[in-house]
């Protein structure tokens, strides 16, 4: 097998202070990336800042070899995600891939949500998604090479967890971000794929330093580095992977059942079983794709 290398590209992971960026982050340098390692340093609850995080995570990389520069900025406000891209461009000029990695937890059940605390979560994950892609988007578009963005979702956004309403709107908002994003990048050669980790991390209370260990971080991160490579050989796509399972999840349209006149409730119910029947079912990739299927329904027979 070739091995992956990444000859000098630069990429940015945010929240690699910790958890699962800073696998991330070693894997890539290890592996020849310049890397941004982005990281606030705060509470799993997103309080406080540190900086040792990530400057920690950096010294690892340069006594391994690597390159590596800290940033300490959040993700979460616009300026922050302009000053993480910055440091990349300020340290080498360019900027070939970013993983949006950043989170916090404030679990609540919907009933007796704090607005204050789903508002920081969504700042956070689905706003610090836009806050960094969008200058890295900006950047890349000037690469001969175009680039690779990966953003973070979850297994909690995509099928749904009690007590994560805010977290899970946020996660698949970013799939939503991911899709369009993707086609809007295709003429650039920008790729962007969403990652839905599952890691044992400080985040799901099981933190353990040993790598071998069943869930550790360093199970998840060969599926964000390739994800974040030249060769990435996916896009527009949903990937979940953990204790070194790597699996695609599909956003599917069922045949479905149409009756173009005089459709009611009733006919509707009538036929259920073919509007939810999964046999042939179909991906389209975009709302063209699906205004063609609409159109191929309504030509006169
Ligand atoms: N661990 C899992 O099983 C799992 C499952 C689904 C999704 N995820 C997602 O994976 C990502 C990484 O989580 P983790 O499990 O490694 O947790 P973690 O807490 O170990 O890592 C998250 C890192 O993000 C940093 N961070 C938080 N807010 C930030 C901000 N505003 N700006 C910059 N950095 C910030 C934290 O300091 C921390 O180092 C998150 O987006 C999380 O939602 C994890």
């Amino acid at each position: 097998m070739t091995p992956l290398n990444f000859d000098g590209d630069v990429v940015i992971v945010t929240g690699a202070g910790g958890g699962l960026g800073r696998s991330y982050a070693l894997d890539l340098a290890r592996r020849g990336a310049r890397v941004v390692v982005n990281d606030l340093g705060g509470s799993a609850a997103g309080d406080g800042a540190d900086a040792s995080p990530a400057a920690q995570v950096v010294d690892v990389i340069r006594a391994e070899g690597g390159e590596a520069v800290a940033n300490f900025d959040s993700v979460a406000t616009q300026e922050g995600g302009k000053a993480i891209v910055q440091a990349a461009l300020d340290a080498w000029g360019r900027v070939d891939g970013v993983i949006c990695n950043a989170g916090i937890l404030r679990d609540r059940s919907f009933a007796k949500l704090d607005f204050n605390d789903a508002r920081a979560v969504v700042d956070v994950h689905l706003w610090g998604g836009i806050n960094v892609s969008q200058p890295a988007f900006v950047a890349m578009k000037d690469n001969p090479n175009g680039g690779r963005i990966v953003l973070t979702t979850s297994a909690s956004g995509l099928l749904g967890n009690f007590g994560q309403t805010a977290y899970g709107a946020a996660k698949m908002g970013l799939v939503g971000l991911m899709r369009s994003l993707r086609i809007e990048g295709e003429r650039s050669g920008i790729k962007v794929n969403a990652l839905a980790p599952i890691a044992g991390t400080r985040l799901t209370n099981n933190v353990s330093d040993d790598p071998s260990a069943p869930k550790a971080p360093d199970k998840v991160a060969p599926i964000a580095t390739l994800l974040a490579h030249r060769d990435c050989p996916a896009n527009g796509d949903i990937f979940m992977a953990g204790a070194g399972w790597f699996s695609r999840c599909f956003i599917g349209l069922t045949e479905g059942w149409s009756m173009p006149d005089n459709v009611t409730a009733e006919s509707l119910l009538a036929n259920w079983d073919k509007v939810t029947d999964e046999t042939g079912f179909q991906q389209p990739t975009s709302v063209i794709e699906v205004s063609e299927i609409l159109n191929r329904l309504l030509e006169p027979r």
